[in-house]
């Protein structure tokens, strides 16, 4: 029987992954009821109206006007209202990763409401991994992240498969591809500058709005404390990684490495007792040279050495994509055909072989005290 689910936000990932689901065979085991943004939701849809629902989203119009043209049955609820009302089998969540964290809400209350749930969000991952993760443990349920790192690179599956299979001894990831861009653009002009760069990259909307979430470290953080808890290192937060602004190094700098064969990558590091975030010279020949906004990650590994991967980093398509393999993931674990993903029952998902050791690294900014010694740092050793 298909999964009754409902879609939260119904922006660029949203209406992608809503365009994809008219023509993907995991659409098959879904059925879309329910579609929500700021201003309300709509209901009763079917799957032919997804992708009408879409387009008319893109072209500016509200889910209220699309309703009065027969795309569904408009309500002015707001997301938590339309879980209560709906009682889903599976909530997407794609609103924002804002300060505010509208997700979490969204995510607690379909989890406790026993839903599975899939998610792009970053911020609930990032910030309150195990009280979430844990929850759907506690709930039989699954929380699939897939897509909040690496775009279309399955970057924490790839970590999970070499916490599973070995040893992890550290990762370095480029998994910020606005930050490569805007490195690019200072390289090849220097007199622009960072701020030049900032300047000509706000239009192609490649920045975030906040554009010092890119370049100032806080997306990078927020990926790193993700995949820091994957790797087994429980309570770890954006306010756990060390963060260095790409914008420390100077243009010329900048414009030097490029003069000898190297570019400057933002590079999320974790290592023995430390995970940080900082500006790195790599050689053009590095396996995380990337060009372009692409996405690359080292992951080491005791006995199956280093691990690579490059996948297209960011953008509403290859995300949509992600979210597909999740949804995926989801379907064959209601059909009791796998093992599923991170937050389900501890009997059936072995945990990463990563060891709790109590180093840590210096944090950005000093946790709350309450908090102080609480949580086990991060084992692994840093990459050569
Ligand atoms: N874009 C990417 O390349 C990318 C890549 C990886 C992950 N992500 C993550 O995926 C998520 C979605 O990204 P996006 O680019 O699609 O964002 P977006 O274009 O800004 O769309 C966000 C959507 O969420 C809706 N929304 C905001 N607050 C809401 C609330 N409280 N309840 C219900 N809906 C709400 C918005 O409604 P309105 O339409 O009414 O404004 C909008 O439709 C974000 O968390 C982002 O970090 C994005």
């Amino acid at each position: 029987m298909a999964l009754r689910t409902v879609v939260l936000g119904a922006g660029h990932v949203a209406r992608s992954l809503l365009s994809l689901l008219c023509r993907n065979e995991v659409a098959d085991h879904l059925q879309v009821l329910g579609v929500a943004d700021r201003s309300g939701a709509v209901l009763d849809l079917r799957r032919p109206q997804l992708r009408e629902l879409a387009a008319r989203k893109a072209a500016g119009q509200s889910l209220r006007t699309q309703a009065a043209a027969g795309i569904g049955r408009f309500h002015s609820w707001d997301a938590p209202r339309l879980i209560a009302e709906v009682r889903p089998d599976l909530v997407i969540d794609l609103t924002p990763s804002r300060p505010d964290d509208p997700g979490s809400r969204h995510l607690r209350i379909a989890l406790e409401q026993g839903a599975d749930v899939v998610t792009a969000n970053k911020q609930p991952l990032a910030w309150r991994y195990s009280e979430l993760t844990g929850l759907a443990r506690r709930h039989g349920r699954v929380l699939a992240f897939g897509a909040t790192v690496g775009g279309a690179a399955p970057v924490i599956d790839l970590v999970r498969y070499g916490a599973w299979a070995d040893q992890v001894v550290g990762l370095r990831g480029v998994l910020n591809g606005s930050s490569s861009l805007a490195a690019d653009l200072v390289a090849a002009h220097p007199r622009i500058g960072w701020e030049g760069a900032i300047a000509q990259l706000r239009p192609q909307g490649v920045l975030e709005e906040d554009w010092r979430l890119d370049l100032h470290g806080g997306d990078l953080a927020a990926k790193g404390a993700i995949l820091a808890n994957v790797l087994g290192a429980p309570g770890h937060t954006p306010l756990d990684i060390r963060t260095l602004p790409i914008t420390d190094l100077s243009p010329s700098e900048v414009a030097g490495a490029a003069e000898t064969g190297h570019v400057v990558r933002y590079v999320l590091a974790i290592g023995e007792g430390h995970a940080s975030v900082s500006p790195q010279v790599l050689p053009k020949t590095h396996a995380l040279a990337t060009t372009g906004a692409m996405a690359a990650v080292e992951v080491a590994t005791a006995l199956l050495g280093p691990l690579t991967l490059h996948g297209t980093g960011a953008g509403a398509a290859p995300t949509a994509g992600a979210l597909l393999a999740d949804l995926a993931q989801v379907v064959a674990f209601r059909q009791g055909r796998s093992v599923p993903p991170e937050g389900w029952g501890a009997s059936a998902a072995r945990p990463p072989s990563v060891s709790p050791s109590v180093r840590r690294g210096p944090p950005l900014l000093v946790p709350p005290a309450t908090r102080k010694g609480q949580r086990p740092a991060l084992s692994v050793r840093p990459v050569e």
